[in-house]
């Protein structure tokens, strides 16, 4: 039996969510599939650092009020190199800010008010392919729970299940996407401990980057710069919080118990097309970011943003001009987070066969950047994101 909706939504992270929470207040049905369980979507760990933008969406739409209550506004982070700490004032220099609600978060008040408002979500469903994308009747042909086949025809399919989805294939074909490697990974932890600063730290030490970040009052998250291939067991706790502590010179890190440890891989893809006729991507499955610039919800945010209102207008008006235009608009702001992503990333991490030009090149680039009113100001603005198009 084929199931019929609006729009076909394969993935349930924030973009797909966010999408179908959109659609419906512009009066648009759909079905979200996703392949993972409900409790795992909700408990995968992830990055937590939301722009302004992607937190007035999550207020002003009703998806989230915990973002802001739970949540808590951060105005500022702070630079280190060279043993000092240089602090970069978001609100004096663009007067905006960002707020520090780790992605599950969102994810529960994304599922909890698509739940409310009787969405057809079905966790534990794996698309296997998308069909007929260059038709107006695309097909998502999918597993259920107990090994039966669904299939789902609708007027535009999007493809929002990540960077390892069937979707990307369909709409890219066997050209993929743009993309670039790095020759280190992050090793991030979860510790029980108080905070160790009040804003959060990017460090750049002669040993490699390391990030001090927080989850709240009783437990952080902190991550540094390893080797792509390391053993994430191989280290005892008092070794993990000797190599932070020696990533941060000039602060005292507050320790405490390791309880998750993590290998997290990353690179910079951009998908060669957004778009396959009635078949789209957004999100990750159109684009990864490496985790320095704070990016990737945010940017999968921004292109369901737009995408909404290309369906609204193609579904409530026939009228196809602005998901045409989807893939152009949607780019200009991918590539410039790109661009964002590999500076933060290449500018604070060390890379393995880094000379000692590179070394002090790097340090002159961070001064310049922190002793230049604008060189502030330009991470300032893009770290707290680009206004939204709406
Ligand atoms: C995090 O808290 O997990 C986090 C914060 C900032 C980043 C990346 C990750 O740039």
């Amino acid at each position: 039996m084929t199931e019929r909706t609006a729009v076909a939504i394969v993935g349930a992270g924030p973009a797909g969510l966010l999408l179908s929470h959109l659609l419906d207040r512009a009066g648009i049905a759909s079905i979200v599939i996703e392949s993972r369980s409900r409790e795992e979507v909700e408990t995968t760990i992830r990055a937590g650092i939301l722009e302004q933008g992607t937190v007035e969406i999550l207020r002003e739409t009703g998806a989230s009020d915990r973002v802001t209550t739970t949540g808590s506004r951060h105005d500022g982070i702070e630079l280190r190199f060279e043993g000092e700490g240089h602090r970069i004032d978001f609100a004096a220099s663009v007067g905006r800010g960002v707020w520090l609600y780790p992605q599950h978060e969102v994810l529960k008040d994304l599922i909890a008010a698509r739940t409310a408002a009787g969405q057809d979500l079905r966790f534990g469903v794996r698309a296997v392919a998308v069909e007929d994308a260059e038709t107006e009747r695309p097909r998502v042909i999918a597993t259920g729970p107990d090994g039966e086949r669904i299939e789902i025809e609708a007027d535009v399919v999007v493809g929002s299940d990540g960077s390892r989805g069937v979707t990307r294939e369909t709409v890219t074909g066997s050209h993929g996407g743009f993309y670039r490697e790095y020759p280190f990974a992050w090793f991030g932890v979860l510790c029980e401990a108080p905070p160790s600063a009040e804003e959060l730290i990017y460090s750049n030490s002669p040993d490699g980057f390391a990030l001090i970040s927080q989850r709240s009052a009783t437990v952080q998250r902190m991550y540094f710069q390893c080797d792509p291939d390391e053993d994430p067991e191989r280290f005892s706790e008092r070794e993990l919080w000797d190599i932070l502590q020696a990533r941060v010179p000039g602060t005292t890190l507050n320790e405490g118990p390791i309880f998750q440890r993590d290998v997290l891989r990353f690179r910079s893809f951009v998908a060669h097309r957004l778009r396959r006729g009635r078949v789209v991507l957004v999100g990750d499955a159109a684009h990864t970011v490496p985790p320095t610039g704070a990016k990737g919800m945010n940017l999968a945010v921004a292109d369901v943003v737009l995408l909404a209102d290309a369906l609204r207008a193609l579904l409530h008006e026939r009228d196809e001009r602005l998901l045409d235009a989807y893939p152009e608009r949607a780019l200009a702001r991918i590539w410039k987070a790109q661009h964002f992503s590999w500076w933060m990333t290449s500018m604070l991490h060390v890379a393995p066969d880094a000379s000692d030009f590179d070394r002090r090149r790097q340090v002159g680039e961070l001064r310049s950047v922190v002793e230049s009113e604008h060189g502030r100001a330009y991470l300032a603005e893009a770290y707290t994101g680009w206004p939204l198009a709406r």
